[in-house]
């Protein structure tokens, strides 16, 4: 995909989030479209627990970043004891969602395209959640340099994302396509093409080492990956 042909799917992908805003939490209390018995919900709130503990533990105390908070989900855990969290979305009606969810003084919301955002000051912990897979392969190294940039020495970065289960997807989604292009429909019936990667972690793991970041990209079980990276220390030989 060249950089041209991604921006017509990257401006079809925020609209198409302006429009499931108010049905995008459906997806993660497994409701409606979604649902797929008490079972299939049982592990994946087991699989959102995981992640959910294992993010908590790096919020104390930090400065964090939250990039594509969406509705808010992922923001309620980093806000119970983050000292500060920014949060950035190129959608208002995911963002009023996310403001209505975390009332917090904590928290900001920023109404932004995050490919043409540019921090004021850096951050202890940056994190995003279900937005790696969204991110086309021509702008995948463009935006760990942001990430690099935006983060602080010493400052982790975490995300959470999808592995590839057709069973994670609504009822009436074609199976999903591992082709990077997803069909993905609304309530309504309205379907759009948007940008999903369901990288395989030890893939993204070893991409990201290339990129010169240290860490673990960690499956849960049958429906998510979390990864925890570092930036890599520089290179101290010469001063020992
Ligand atoms: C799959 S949702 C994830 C929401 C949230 N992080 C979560 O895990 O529930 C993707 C989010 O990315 C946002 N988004 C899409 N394109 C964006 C862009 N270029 N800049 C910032 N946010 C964007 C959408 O508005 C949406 O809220």
């Amino acid at each position: 995909m060249t950089e041209q042909s991604s921006e017509k799917f990257l401006s079809e992908q925020i609209h198409y989030y302006d429009e499931r805003a108010p049905e995008y939490d459906d997806w993660f209390f497994r409701l409606g479209r979604f649902d797929r018995g008490e079972d299939h919900r049982k592990l994946w709130e087991t699989e959102v627990r995981i992640v959910r503990n294992e993010l908590a533990r790096e919020c104390p105390n930090r400065l964090v970043l939250e990039v594509a908070c969406g509705t808010g989900l992922w923001t309620e855990v980093l806000a119970r004891s983050a000292n500060r969290v920014v949060c950035v979305d190129a959608s208002e009606p995911m963002l009023t969602r996310a403001k209505s969810r975390v009332g917090s003084a904590t928290v900001e919301f920023i109404h932004s395209d995050i490919y043409h955002w540019k921090p004021e000051k850096q951050f202890d912990l940056i994190f995003f959640g279900f937005w790696i897979s969204h991110i086309p392969t021509d702008r995948f190294e463009n935006f760990w340099s942001f990430v690099n940039d935006a983060l602080a020495a010493g400052g982790t970065v975490f995300f959470v994302d999808s592995l590839y289960n057709p069973e994670t997807s609504a009822k009436d989604h074609p199976t999903p396509s591992r082709s990077g292009i997803v069909e993905r429909k609304l309530n309504d019936g309205r379907s759009y093409s948007i940008i999903k990667i369901f990288h395989e972690p030890e893939d993204l793991q070893s991409r990201l080492e290339a990129l010169g970041w240290t860490g673990q990209v960690q499956p849960t079980g049958e429906f998510f990956y979390y990864g925890r990276f570092r930036k890599a220390y520089p290179n101290l030989q010469g001063i020992v």
